[in-house]
């Protein structure tokens, strides 16, 4: 199984490292040419590679850690079974004001299932911050282990990104669909909230 990481800022470099810490082998890009990410791979671990981001988004899996409205400038096509996770997040002031966004009549990850045209969109990694998410990974059968919320419409794909999550230090907590992820956004109870499962659980509907 291979990582491609769409985006080389806070989320892609935490991402890269956790990932690579648990031995995935992970290609980190961004917009810029290849070799300007060396001093960003020279601080991880070999699994880590520096590529395009045409290279990260032929990955098995394949993790957006880019601005929300970087989206439309992303590639569109991804492999057959890859399973697209999406770290990112909608905020107006940043990406525009999109009303379909701010009035819930869709989900921001729905845009981005409908973008690359997979039902295989997890959303995941968006509601924990990245200054902390490497202090908070812990051990398998921690009693303290947080949950990080997802969601998605393919039961396969978020099986994938549970186990990832769990290999590297969280439990999962499933949301249901992507229809159903509005807890998770920037403007729902869960972005930034930490808490173990069942807290997690009972915040999603506060
Ligand atoms: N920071 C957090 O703790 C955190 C936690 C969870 C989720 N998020 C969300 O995750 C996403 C990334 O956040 P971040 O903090 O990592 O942002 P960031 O530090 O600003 O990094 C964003 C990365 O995306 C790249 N990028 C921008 N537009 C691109 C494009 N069109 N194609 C390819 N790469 C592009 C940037 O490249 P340039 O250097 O060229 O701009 C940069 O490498 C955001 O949606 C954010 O809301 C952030």
């Amino acid at each position: 199984m291979s990582i491609g990481i769409i985006g080389s800022g806070n989320v892609g470099r935490a991402l890269g490292q956790l990932f690579s810490h648990v031995g995935e082998k992970v290609i980190l890009s961004h917009r810029h040419g290849v070799a300007s990410l060396a001093p960003v791979i020279a601080e991880m671990r070999s699994t880590v590679e520096a590529g395009t981001v045409a290279e990260a988004a032929d990955q098995d899996i394949v993790v957006l850690a880019v601005p929300f409205n970087a989206l439309d400038e992303l590639p569109t096509k991804v492999k057959a079974d890859a399973v697209v996770i999406d770290a990112t997040n909608y905020f107006p002031s940043r990406d525009g004001e999109r009303s379909a966004l701010t009035e819930h009549h869709t989900t921001s990850s729905e845009l981005v299932a409908q973008h690359f045209g997979t039902k295989k969109v997890v959303k995941a990694f968006n509601t924990i911050a990245m200054t902390k998410i490497r202090s908070l990974a812990k051990p398998n059968q921690s009693s303290d282990r947080i949950a990080i919320p997802i969601a998605g419409d393919d039961a396969a794909a978020k099986q994938t990104v549970t186990n990832l999550i769990e290999k590297i230090g969280f439990d999962a907590v499933d949301l249901g669909g992507l229809a159903d992820s509005y807890p998770a956004q920037a403007d729902g109870p869960l972005f930034l909230f930490t808490g173990d499962a069942d807290q997690v659980r009972a915040q999603a509907n506060k």
